[in-house]
């Protein structure tokens, strides 16, 4: 069998790098672990010591703000020192390879890389060739996978489940599928959590039939297609990944497939309109929606912290210590 490059010998997790062949276990224990994160935020208790003494690098080859601010916090509130390693700005721009970058900071005694990148399959090769005791974490690989995303997604959305059962729910996943790592990681955390309708909407330029390989249906009429959902899941354009005339314009988006008040208003009551930010106000959404009910935008955000100090957690904690 092969081993699952995630796990470590004990099918402990070590590196994070996909929902997709994450255990299922493993994906509830970090969204229990996060739960009791959070509460214990809210009751005041905002840092705690369980990572005292390691070393988490946040590696981005990309710019971000809500993912990159987000590790941060999350580590620092672990108690971990944490440094942001820009990379745009660093010596990859003179011309040292990605492997001597790494090996020169794992020089560093580093435990732990946040690393994101324009490159599908970046974290993976990471994971390859990094020291045994260092773990990766995926903060956005290409089009590839952003596990935390998902992970915090799911989290919020467990929040608001209100009874109902994650098989119940009807999802739409709407906008820029084709380019988008934060839509495939949430199809693979939305299956492993039970859902089975898992609609995904937009123009066939950016949501193509093969996608039905993935367990979920495909359409391109908005209004038709997301009656009856209980989740929304809005996807911002990605322009700076589209290669070619993908779209008419971002107005034209709006028009066919843009979430306007009057559309929201023929959805039912309980409907959850979900982010992963940054938003286009005036395209995925009216900007009058975006932090208003029920939109889950800012809650996705928050939600990140305790998601991330779980994922953290779970790679890093002695087993021995108590669990949060
Ligand atoms: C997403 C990303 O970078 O993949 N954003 C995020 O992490 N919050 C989605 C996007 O950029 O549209």
């Amino acid at each position: 069998m092969i081993p699952n490059p995630q796990l470590d010998a004990q099918g402990r997790l070590h590196h994070l790098l996909a929902i997709d062949g994450l255990p299922r276990a493993t994906l509830l224990a970090i969204l229990d672990r996060a739960e009791s994160f959070s509460r214990e935020a809210a009751d005041g208790r905002k840092k705690l010591p369980l990572l005292h003494g390691r070393t988490v690098v946040n590696l981005f080859f990309e710019p971000s703000t809500r993912t990159r601010t987000t590790f941060e916090l999350a580590a620092k509130r672990l108690s971990a020192d944490v440094v942001n390693v820009q990379l745009a700005t660093s010596s990859t721009t003179k011309g040292e390879t990605l492997l001597d970058t790494l090996r020169t900071l794992e020089s560093m005694q580093v435990d732990l890389f946040v690393v994101r990148h324009k490159a599908s399959g970046a974290a993976a090769f990471f994971a390859r060739h990094t020291s045994p005791g260092v773990g990766i974490l995926n903060a956005g690989d290409g089009r590839h996978a952003h596990p935390t995303q998902a992970l915090l997604d799911m989290f919020t959305l467990r929040r608001h489940l209100n009874g109902r059962r994650f098989a119940d729910l009807h999802v739409a996943i709407v906008g820029d599928i084709l380019h988008s790592r934060v839509a495939r990681s949430d199809i693979h955390a939305l299956h492993a959590l039970g859902v089975r309708d898992i609609r995904l909407v937009g123009p066939r330029t950016l949501v193509p039939e093969l996608f039905t390989s993935l367990g979920v249906t495909v359409h391109q009429d908005f209004e038709a297609s997301i009656a009856g959902v209980d989740v929304l899941m809005l996807l911002r354009l990605q322009r700076e990944r589209m290669v070619g005339a993908l779209l008419p314009s971002p107005g034209e988006f709006h028009s066919d497939f843009g979430l306007t008040p009057e559309r929201l208003a023929c959805l039912h009551e309980d409907v959850l309109v979900m982010h992963p930010g940054p938003i286009n106000r005036g395209v995925e959404l009216a900007g009058a929606l975006a932090y208003a009910k029920p939109s889950l935008i800012l809650e996705q955000v928050h939600n990140g912290i305790a998601v991330r100090m779980a994922v953290m957690a779970e790679i890093l904690a002695d087993p021995a210590e108590t669990r949060a």
